[in-house]
């Protein structure tokens, strides 16, 4: 997959595209076995896992560099992080057919539906305004992701 020429609002927000696809296959499926939704949660937990580390280790600091953002909202954002990754450690140590495990998805579902919104309305616009370089930007995250994909 190419993502190097692309900017990083629009890297990330394609990301988040991706992973609500996967979500609502996931409520979709009809593989009652566990396999198929092991599977499927194992690859949303790994591409929220990603994505938020490299918001985390780039993304974010360079908006907060920037200026043109509340500290607050990015706190609120790392928080919300902290939140689906929590989730994801408990979904990555159960088996599929727990009587829990439709609804540690469906958790999960609703922190991201929440955090993508808060992103993509009160964060981007600011990095937008911020003047940042986000082609460079994009690049790097996208350097990093292969990065990151590749020692996981
Ligand atoms: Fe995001
Ligand atoms: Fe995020």
């Amino acid at each position: 997959m190419n993502t190097k020429s692309t900017d990083a609002i629009t890297m990330l927000t394609q990301d988040h595209r991706e992973v609500s696809a996967l979500f609502k296959q996931y409520g979709e499926l009809t593989d009652k076995d566990g396999a198929g939704k092991k599977r499927l949660a194992d690859q949303i937990c790994s591409a929220i896992a990603l994505h938020a580390t490299v918001e985390e280790e780039i993304f974010y600091p360079a908006v907060r560099n920037a200026g043109k953002v509340e500290e607050r909202m990015i706190d609120e954002a790392v928080a919300e992080h902290g939140s689906a990754e929590k989730l994801i450690l408990q979904l990555r140590r159960l088996e599929a057919d727990d009587p829990s495990y439709d609804a540690k998805v469906e958790a999960l579902a609703a922190v991201i539906e929440h955090h993508v919104e808060r992103e993509e309305k009160e964060i981007f616009p600011h990095a937008h305004r911020a003047r940042l370089d986000l082609p460079v930007l994009g690049r790097i995250m996208a350097t990093r992701k292969d990065e990151l994909a590749a020692g996981a």
